[in-house]
């Protein structure tokens, strides 16, 4: 079977993607899959790479291929790259979204993970919610914003319902970019207009003052969810930031299982199962999650393509339920080819 392995990408998780793919790359089992690595530039050109690393455009240029029998992507020589099942280990905007989803679609390429409408809801922290909300999933309470709304944002009417302090998040961003926490009026407006230079609509949550877990789950006919993993991050940070989780070692550590009574993991469990089936979520996803003192649950977000880096939790999850790393990329892979 031959698996492309596609990597990097035009969002601000580029870096992360990178990391999430040499490790896919080193683990994924040789005796069952042979392996291209496409890897997509900043500017979104794709290449031809035979290593994991940053220097995408050092490959050689691929093109799509959307005429004869065999659709897919075509090299420098006309060649036509015969690929049996896209991975893309993309993370954030244009990869996770929805976007290479539908492309790939389009093509009839089979893909391992979630289709073009789940991406996108998945993706949307604010259509999260929504979806979540209806289905009695519980959230935190949140208002959002759109650009055009700009001049009707208040503090105090944020303060009014959200509490102090809250958050403030791009609508449509991954690994924390994009995310504030707002403890005073003082900046503020700094912040907002900071964040929409990410994205066109704003979210506000309060703040949720409680344990943060995350749970991976798998499957389609048949889902299953793993014991949830928890973050301890350093008092040092205020919440879960970009450096904390993936530039400064010391600043988080993983727990795996989390240490938690065994009614509460089992809730977590089919909250987030619940809503992996919610969101239309095929093959993986990570769920990210608070637990409140008083055994409260409210569900974060979901990720389609969840981290495979070195502090990622989702592998660490599937390792503790005795999935290995090599293991977990053949069932995902298999998932896809179902
Ligand atoms: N968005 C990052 C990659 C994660 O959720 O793991
Ligand atoms: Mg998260």
């Amino acid at each position: 079977l031959h698996v492309a392995v596609l990597f990097g990408g035009k969002s601000v998780e580029h870096e992360i993607s990178i990391n999430s793919a040499r490790n896919i790359f080193e683990f994924i089992d040789r005796s069952r899959f042979e392996v291209s690595l496409i890897g997509i530039s900043r500017t979104g050109g794709w290449y031809l790479k035979k290593e994991v690393n940053a220097d995408i455009s050092s490959g050689e240029p691929l093109r799509l291929n959307m005429s004869g029998s065999r659709k897919g992507f075509m090299r420098l020589n006309n060649e036509i790259l015969p690929i049996d099942v896209v991975f893309p280990v993309l993370h954030g905007t244009d990869g996770e979204d929805g976007s290479i989803q539908g492309l790939l679609t389009s093509f009839e390429i089979t893909f391992v993970g979630t289709g073009v409408l789940g991406s996108a809801m998945s993706m949307s922290k604010l259509y999260t919610k929504r979806l979540l909300e209806a289905s009695g999933i519980p959230v935190s309470k949140f208002l959002t914003y759109s650009f055009e709304d700009r001049s009707s944002i208040r503090f105090d009417h944020i303060e009014k319902n959200l509490g102090l302090p809250f958050m403030i998040k791009a609508a449509n961003l991954g690994s924390s970019v994009g995310v504030f926490k707002v403890k005073e009026k003082k900046g503020f407006e700094a912040i907002v207009d900071e964040v929409f230079k990410f994205d066109h609509t704003l979210l506000f949550e309060e703040f949720v003052e409680g344990r943060e877990l995350e749970c991976a789950v798998m499957g389609n006919r048949d889902v299953k969810a793993s014991l949830p993993g928890e973050v301890v991050v350093s008092s040092d940070y205020e919440f879960y930031t970009y450096e904390a989780k993936y530039l400064d070692p010391e600043a988080a550590k993983i727990v795996v299982p989390a240490d938690i009574p065994e009614d509460i993991a089992e809730k977590i469990r089919q909250h987030s199962i619940k809503t992996y089936k919610t969101l239309h979520c095929e093959d993986f996803a990570r769920v990210d999650l608070f637990l409140k003192k008083d055994g409260t649950i409210l569900i974060n977000e979901i990720n389609t393509i969840p981290g495979f880096t070195n502090s990622s939790m989702f592998p660490m999850m599937w390792k503790e339920r005795g999935i290995s790393f090599q293991d977990l990329i053949s069932q995902l892979i298999e998932l896809a080819m179902e």
